[in-house]
Formats: C-alpha cells, structure tokens, sequence
C-alpha cells in the first residue's frame, strides 16, 4: 500500500486518484515529539476520509497514542496503528480501537523486539515492523529487521488469529522479495511508488513480486 507521505501535500485527493489499484492509503502521522517530523494530524485525515472509499491505515508516530489514536478510528479509518514504545496502556488502546470499528496495529522501532509483545497478539489485528528509523521516506531498508520479522511470522502463526505483518521503510522492486520472504503480508512503499512515473503501475509490480 502506498504511503502518502512522499506525495504531493498541496494535492492529496489527486494523489489519492493516481493509485486507485492500492489496496489501501497508508497515512504517516508525526508530531515532531515521537520523531524529529511534523505531517499532518486529524483534520487533514477527515478529509481524506471525505475524498477517498479506499481503506485508511494510519501510522501514528506521535507521544501519547493513548489519548489521540481513538480519534482516527471515529474518524472512519479502517486500521489505526499506535507505537508500542510510546503507548501507556496498549492492551486498553487496542481495546479502544476495535470497540469503535478499527483493526488495531501495534508498530515497532528497529531496535524494539518483539518478544515482550508477544502476549498482546490476540489484542492485536496488525503487527508493524519498521524497516527504517520512522519519520522521513525514503531512506535505506534496514536488513537487520529482518530476522524480526520471522520472529513476528512465528508468533503470528502459533497465536493464529487474522494478524497482518506490516512492513514499512525502504520498501521497493529491489527489498520487496526479502519482506515477503521472511513473512509480512502488508507492505508500505512511499518513495518508490510516488517517484514512479506511474504510480499505480509501481503498486501492481511491488504486489506481483511481493506474491510471487
Ligand atoms: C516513515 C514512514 C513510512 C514512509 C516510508 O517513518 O512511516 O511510511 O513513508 O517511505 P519509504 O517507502 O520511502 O521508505
Ligand atoms: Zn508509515
């Protein structure tokens, strides 16, 4: 799924129209606390809500998800994912998210494991690896997330449940194959698929090599 963050911002429901094969818009939330990088916040998502019937998936990077995450969900998005390193209660929020109709995503820096989350999957509808530092596009994929993200495969597959593995950061035609490889089943691509002169074409590649 494409991440509107490398997208033109002055343009964001044109944008949204040159990728309507995605699967989903996957929106990056930053608030120059969490990361050193400030987007855009719950305003500019009920707008999108209003231009697009595509699923949202937002990617909060922001302190305090506790307070803010169940707004996005009331806000019509599909899937709201909050960072476990700065949630206060993710077992409540998670709660909070699916009581007001969204799947709940948990997101993990490079350097978080999983494995002290591990008992929080069956509260859980995603698990998001990041494969870069979270707050900008394109930078390089970091090959040493991928051994976690086998490790979440694993745990996934032994909880059972309908869990996605997100991957986000650096994905491309080149990193593609090793995501999938080691077992994610969502992935994000923001500068690869808007620096691409065509955009859509760029998502239907990634998803061909993705499940091939
Ligand atoms: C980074 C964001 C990503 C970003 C990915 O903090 O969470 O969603 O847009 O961009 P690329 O695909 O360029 O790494
Ligand atoms: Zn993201």
């Amino acid at each position: 799924m494409p991440s509107i963050l490398s997208a033109d911002f002055a343009n964001l429901q044109r944008e949204i129209e040159r990728i309507p094969g995605a699967d989903a818009i996957h929106v990056d939330v930053m608030d120059n606390h969490f990361v050193p990088n400030l987007t855009l916040g719950l305003p500019v998502v009920e707008a999108i809500r209003r231009v697009t019937p595509a699923m949202l998936d937002i990617h909060l990077m922001i302190a305090d998800p506790d307070r803010w995450a169940p707004a996005y969900a009331e806000a019509g998005a599909e899937s709201v994912t909050f960072h476990v390193e700065a949630a206060a209660a993710p077992v409540r929020l998670a709660r909070e998210l699916r009581e007001r109709g969204a799947r709940a995503g948990m997101a993990l820096k490079p350097a978080t494991s999983i494995e002290p989350y591990a008992d929080l999957l069956p509260e859980l509808d995603m698990v998001l690896v990041m494969t870069v530092e979270p707050g900008f596009g394109g930078q390089k994929f970091l090959d040493l997330c991928l051994p976690k993200i086998r490790r979440a495969r694993q745990l996934i597959t032994e909880t059972g449940g309908d869990v996605w593995l997100q991957v986000d950061g650096g994905v491309s035609l080149e990193t593609v194959e090793r995501c999938v490889e080691a077992g994610a089943d969502a992935l994000v691509a923001g500068s690869a698929v808007f620096a691409a002169d065509d955009p859509d074409a760029m998502v239907s590649r990634l998803r061909e090599l993705g499940s091939a």
